[in-house]
């Protein structure tokens, strides 16, 4: 039998000795999570104090899901400076402290200790460059770094000083890079030389330079010197931070922000068009993120705090940056992957942090699973009390992995639901609280009410068991404010399918006892390693060729991604299908977007399922892409069913 059907359809309850030591148990959940729905007023404004305000709030809750009316405040007249929240009031109590600890791509690299008062520092001096390059309050500051200590300080100097950073993922190219930085309108842009990842070396400054081709020449490109390598020089547009750093003051005023400024936009795939940048507040976002990285990791004085995640996710900014530092935790930041130089780096950086909490991505797990268990094996993982996943369902094998070989059967995992919309985690066990199904996110976290809706009718589905698709109730402090400059998106995307409810767009099913199952996006969205893909985004890419006249992506099952890229592609008249094309297009949509993007399979496709109307049949797609020819379903209504056959017998082979 395989280790994941052993623990398939089995419950896990939390030990005594956690549940003993946990800030919350089962009947501290169940009184929490009731007083949180029954008073979200009185809840919320008690759970506000967990952060230090200048001008303490008297408000507390004003939302609306009305469509067409949609408004989303939290704390709205209460004033607080998230980077002090995060720094300056820890500093009494912990200033010696390590806030942040470094550990570099090469594992006989520099680690850096950061302990609370140096963060202060660093910060306040970076604030004095953007200060200096004419950065205010409100303007918009694209970060994109690669995972070193100064994408931390920068993120936190544009809070320290009100600027609204916007992170994009390194492994971004410069066209998506240039698309971002025009639709914020972003005064200044942060890179450094080179990211060393994986011991390969990414050219983030050259991206940079062919980023601002397309961008107003007003734009400033603030370099950090990372790694020292050569790169080109624009005097009068570039700024050596690090050099700059040295010269400014080492203090630098927190600005008093309201609690619905801005914090961040951060830009994320939709089933449709461009990604669209999702807008933080600084007052909930900073309540919901200290509360969750409390409780779900069950976060206690002492711990290090490790998540995974790269700071160009809003994984990142939630749980390796703000949660954790507006907790005054010691939190962990790692630039490399977890298979350099071998797939023992996870452990062996676990064992020499000695890391408590650790949160990765199923992804993850099964890429490392699959080198064996010798890698862990190797490594004194004892120092761990909590593991957690995020990104998607984590599949009973991965699990079981997951569980013996680095929980070693002893620990809880909390496999955490939630949305670069959602601020922080919505669907989550607790480990003291909440007995766990592998596969299950398991209940509601406080103040979070979940509805399962029918799909096409849209009411409620009451009872369990129940199957539909997973939307919220009710606002909740840490939820996304907006789209960046296109408040109608949000509300079409977010409230007007399903009205009075924000729809997650995922689809879910709710067991007997009342546990969440998360079946996956019922949109265009695809779920690659754990990174989020509009479909239509890679269409747009891949049509962008001169060689292709139409393309349609879908997802279909990977082992180890999650779900790969599959895309049917009709050339123009006259060009040749070939191995080389194939391989042009794959470097076509790396460079367009990134690396993650690239397709998986490519299938040419003479003809693509349409309806008479000319809508690209993607269910039928998607069947094929799945290897499911069984339930291809109706095909009558296509306007030309002949192409189905075509696509079967030509579906590419995934060996
Ligand atoms: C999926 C990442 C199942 C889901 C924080 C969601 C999950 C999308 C889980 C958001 C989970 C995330 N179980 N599915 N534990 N966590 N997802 O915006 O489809 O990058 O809608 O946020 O990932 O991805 P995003």
């Amino acid at each position: 039998m395989a280790d994941g059907d052993k623990v398939a359809g089995r419950t896990f309850a939390p030990s005594a000795e956690m549940t003993a030591g946990a800030h919350v148990d089962k009947a501290r959940y169940d009184e929490m999570y009731a007083a949180s729905v029954n008073d979200p007023e009185a809840f919320w404004a008690e759970e506000g104090k967990r952060l230090d305000w200048i001008e303490p709030y008297t408000k507390v809750k004003n939302t609306s899901f009305e469509f067409g009316n949609v408004s989303i405040k939290w704390y709205e007249d209460g004033t607080l400076n998230v980077a002090a929240n995060c720094i300056d009031r820890h500093l009494e109590t912990r200033a010696d402290q390590t806030a942040i600890i470094f550990e570099p791509d090469e594992p006989d690299g520099e680690v850096q200790h950061i302990s609370y008062r140096e963060l202060h520092e660093k910060v306040c001096r970076f604030a004095n460059v953007l200060l200096s390059q004419g950065i205010m309050r409100g303007d918009r500051v694209i970060i994109y770094l690669p995972m070193i200590p100064e994408a931390a300080y920068a993120m936190l100097a544009c809070a320290r000083i009100g600027a609204i950073h916007s992170v994009v993922f390194a492994g971004f190219s410069p066209d998506a890079l240039a698309n971002r930085i025009n639709d914020c309108g972003a005064k200044a842009v942060i890179t450094a030389d080179t990211a060393p990842r994986g011991g390969k070396r990414t050219a983030l400054k050259s991206n940079t330079d062919a980023a601002l081709l397309h961008c107003s020449d007003k734009v400033r490109c603030l370099v950090v010197k990372h790694t020292g390598d050569q790169t080109t020089w624009i005097d009068g547009r570039d700024v050596d931070v690090k050099a700059m750093m040295e010269t400014v003051a080492p203090d630098c005023p927190a600005r008093p922000m309201n609690a619905e400024d801005p914090l961040f936009i951060l830009y994320t795939s939709g089933s449709t068009g461009k990604p669209k940048g999702v807008v933080h507040s600084s007052g909930g976002y900073l309540v919901y993120a200290a509360m969750t990285q409390q409780y779900t990791f069950d976060y206690h004085d002492g711990d290090v705090f490790w998540c995974g995640a790269d700071v160009g996710w809003v994984t990142g900014h939630t749980y390796i940056l703000y949660g954790p530092l507006a907790n005054g935790a010691t939190t962990l930041m790692f630039e490399g992957v977890p298979t350099y130089p071998d797939a023992s780096r996870f452990w062996q950086i676990i064992e020499k942090h000695k890391v408590t909490q650790f949160y990765t991505a199923p992804t993850a797990i099964r890429a490392l699973m699959g080198q064996g268990t010798d890698f862990p094996a190797r490594c004194d993982l004892s120092s761990l009390k909590v593991l957690g996943t995020v990104g998607e369902p984590i599949n009973p094998e991965a699990w079981a992995w997951y569980d013996k070989n680095i929980g070693k059967g002893q620990l809880p995992i909390v496999d955490t639901w939630w949305q670069t919309e959602t601020g922080g985690h919505m669907i989550t066990p607790l480990p003291g609280a909440t007995p766990t199904k592998p596969g299950s996110a398991t209940l509601p976290f406080f103040g979070v009410q979940p509805v399962v809706l029918e799909a096409e009718s849209g009411k409620v589905v009451e009872g369990n068991p129940a199957e539909g698709v997973l939307a919220i109730a009710d606002s909740w402090p840490g939820q996304m404010r907006t789209v960046w400059g296109d408040h109608e998106r949000f509300e079409s995307t977010y409230f007007q399918q399903y009205k009075g409810y924000y729809f997650s767009g995922d689809g879910c099913r709710r067991d007997e006892d009342g546990y969440y199952w998360i079946t996956g996006r019922v949109d265009d969205v695809i779920n690659v390693s754990g990174h989020r893909m509009g479909t239509a985004e890679v269409e747009s890419a891949l049509v962008a060729h001169s060689k292709v006249a139409e393309a349609a992506v879908v997802g279909y099952p990977h082992e180890v991604k999650g779900q790969g890229i599959y895309a049917y592609v009709t050339l123009m008249n006259g060009v040749e299908p070939s191995d080389e094309l194939r391989r042009e297009l794959e470097g076509w949509v790396r460079t367009e977007i990134g690396p993650i993007a690239k397709p998986d399979l490519i299938q040419w496709a003479p003809g693509l399922p349409k309806t008479r109307s000319g809508k690209i049949m993607r269910r039928i797609l998607r069947k094929i892409a799945e290897n499911d020819y069984g339930s291809l379903g109706d095909t009558s209504t296509l306007a030309d069913p002949s192409v189905v056959d075509d696509l079967v017998d030509n579906r590419m082979n995934r060996g």
